[in-house]
């Protein structure tokens, strides 16, 4: 699974919330150039998250422009379940709702259950609020979960750095049981931080802004964050 626990050295997965979508495509292929694993897309639509981003159009965009990278989509909506099937068809090979949306462990199951039939690897998100306790019992059930470690909704933010207790909670628990499970944490990830959410135990890290921002290339700020990391 990618990026299970157990492999060396963390994933980087871009958002391409800061891109510039009038250049799309060669954005997808210059973060590609620089070397990044996975593709992780932000679909908002105004009720789970004020803002709207962009749906299947836009995953589908990024399916066709990139050389087949695996790609998530994290699903700030507030009926994740009705936009699986879209997504699945878009190209996204794994459905992350929020444990929010869904709204209790039964639903869940069947949330996770419904990716399943798509083909789809199935993935949990947590706002700040929740505690890791809340979806303890799926772990065993999931492929990933997605730490948040700001309010979601919008790119570029500081991360909260209290919020790693809940990924070193998570990566306990994923120790004691011996699952595997890809662990990520997503918001404000940067070069001076990496290293933290690493040690913490996440083993994917969503770069947005830290990837597509006016200062350098993709390219460059791919580099750097795996320079940060020590795995270059
Ligand atoms: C926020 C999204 C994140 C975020 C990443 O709601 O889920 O993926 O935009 O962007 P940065 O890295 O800029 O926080
Ligand atoms: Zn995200």
């Amino acid at each position: 699974m990618i990026g299970g626990t157990g492999v060396t050295g963390a994933l980087i997965a871009p958002s391409i919330l800061t891109a510039d979508f009038g250049n799309l495509a060669q954005q997808v292929r210059d973060a590609e150039a620089g070397g990044i694993d996975l593709w992780h897309l932000d679909v908002m639509d105004g009720h789970f998250v004020p803002p709207i981003s962009f749906g299947k159009e836009v995953v589908a965009a990024v399916r066709d422009a990139s050389d087949g990278r695996f790609i998530e989509a994290h699903m700030m909506v507030a009926r994740p379940s009705e936009q699986f099937a879209d997504l699945a068809d878009a190209g996204a090979q794994r459905l992350i709702f929020h444990y929010e949306a869904a709204g209790s462990l039964e639903a869940s199951r069947e949330h996770i259950r419904m990716c399943r039939d798509l083909q789809c690897q199935a993935g949990i998100a947590i706002n700040p609020e929740t505690p890791v306790e809340a979806i303890a019992p799926l772990l065993g059930e999931l492929d990933e979960v997605t730490v948040m470690l700001i309010r979601p909704g919008w790119g570029g933010q500081a991360m909260r750095p209290d919020l790693l207790e809940k990924v070193s909670d998570l990566a306990a628990r994923v120790r004691a049981e011996g699952i595997t499970l890809a662990i990520e944490v997503d918001g404000g990830v940067k070069a001076h931080n990496a290293r933290s959410c690493v040690d913490a135990g996440a083993t994917i890290l969503v770069a947005g802004s830290a990837v597509f921002n006016p200062q350098e290339t993709p390219q460059e700020a791919v580099a750097g964050l795996r320079s940060a990391l020590g795995s270059d």
